[in-house]
């Protein structure tokens, strides 16, 4: 192995879409349910995912966003194959993937890594932090100049812990540090991607920005592509160069983030945005739309027919019922900023005269009224 990661120096175009690294085509997860007795049969099935396209390019760092139950885990499960997709087309460094066996994908397997989000269950309490980071060395059989050791007591030091604490367990260390510990062992294989799943959602608000800060580090200064999933666009604002909004199994609306916090188009999008803190970018921005998002997204067994959004947006119409919307390149939108809606909103987010809010039962109760 090489030394790159102790001379963390870019290994490829770090500052914009540069050659898509990971693409991935109409990425489709439905976990079956079954039911029935005495012989259990399939019944139905979660459609987790349902044809996600995205593209990762090398060293660039992406956000994928959406509520709870979206999809966005089990995206990333997929793309770094812990799960096995139901259709679609996974494609890495120009090598289709999709359905590789672990010995074809044994050579990528180290370049795809995941960090994961609760840091106390994602390490073993028995190991020591030594072994924990070198264990995915010993596994793919790496040697590095100097020795395991040498290399685990270095990656330490990269993620601003004491190397001195390699004999150490998990239980010894706080949150922040344990991801850090997440993060060294990530880093121990010299991976190209990481998908990261929420890793700073299970911490405390004021270490989450240490964290956030040395994943950029590691982004920026090794040149390594990041699919950095989160549940609100707060946490992806600074750190992601491009921005996929996932509801319901889908991605919705993608593009760079500029255009994305700027132009947002999709009704959801502006939903998403209308509840991120301390959003004036620009002082044109004074004062932000405010969408009040309430009720659960449906559930993904039954999905609205159509456009998934449509049971929650303030815009939709007949239309959103029958014909699902594609994702794709709306007028005015600047290229590669790709909206999937029949009616999308106004780009610009300043505050409505009134509020937006959105609140199923109160929608369908006032429905009732005007039957009467
Ligand atoms: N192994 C599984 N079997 C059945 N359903 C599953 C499985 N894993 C996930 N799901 C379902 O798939 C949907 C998407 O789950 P996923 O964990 O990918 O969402 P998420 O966006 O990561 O949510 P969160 O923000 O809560 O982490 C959910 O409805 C979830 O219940
Ligand atoms: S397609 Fe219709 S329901 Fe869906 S987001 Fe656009 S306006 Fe709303
Ligand atoms: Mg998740």
């Amino acid at each position: 192995m090489s030394d790159k990661l102790t001379l963390p120096k870019p290994q490829g175009p770090v500052d914009g879409v540069g050659e898509p690294l990971l693409s991935v085509e109409g990425l489709t997860k439905h976990f079956p349910i079954y039911g029935g007795f005495p012989i259990k049969r399939k019944v139905g099935a979660v459609q987790a995912v349902d044809g996600v396209d995205l593209t990762v390019g090398v060293g660039e760092s992406v956000g994928l966003v959406g509520e709870s139950g979206c999809g966005k885990s089990t995206t990333g499960r997929l793309i770094t194959r812990l799960l096995e997709p139901t259709a679609g087309k996974i494609t890495y460094a120009g090598k289709d993937i999709t359905h590789a066996s672990r010995k074809q994908i044994a050579p990528v397997r180290s370049e795809i890594q995941m960090i994961f989000q609760d840091p106390y269950s994602s390490l073993n309490p028995r190991q020591t932090v030594g072994t924990i980071i070198k264990s995915p060395m010993e596994v793919n059989g790496i040697n590095p100049k100097g020795g395991r050791e040498t290399r685990v007591r270095e990656l330490l030091e990269l993620v601003g812990l004491n190397p001195e604490h390699y004999n150490r367990f998990p239980h010894e260390f706080s949150g922040g540090q344990r991801q850090r510990i997440g993060v060294a062992r990530a880093l121990a294989l010299n991976p190209k991607l990481i998908v990261a799943d929420e890793p700073v959602s299970a911490l405390d608000v004021s270490i989450q920005a240490q964290v956030v800060n040395l994943l950029q580090k590691v982004q920026e200064e090794m040149g390594i592509a990041f699919l950095f999933i989160a549940h609100d666009l707060a946490i992806v604002r600074h750190f992601s160069q491009r921005l996929a909004v996932m509801y319901l199994g889908k991605v919705v609306e993608v593009g760079d983030r500029d255009s994305i916090y700027n132009r947002p188009r999709h009704p959801y999008t502006h939903a998403l945005l209308s509840a991120v803190p301390e959003v004036a970018l620009d002082d044109e921005v004074e004062d932000r739309e405010r969408i009040r998002l309430s009720g659960d997204v449906p559930s993904p067994i039954h999905p609205p027919s159509g456009c998934r959004f449509r049971t929650r947006c303030w815009k939709a119409q007949d239309k959103c019922a029958t014909e699902e919307p594609p994702l794709v390149q709306i007028s005015g939108n600047r290229e590669g900023h790709l909206t999937a809606c029949h009616f999308p909103e106004d780009p610009s987010t300043e505050a409505r005269d009134e509020d937006i809010v959105l609140d199923p039962a109160l929608a369908a109760l006032e429905q009732d009224v005007t039957k009467d």
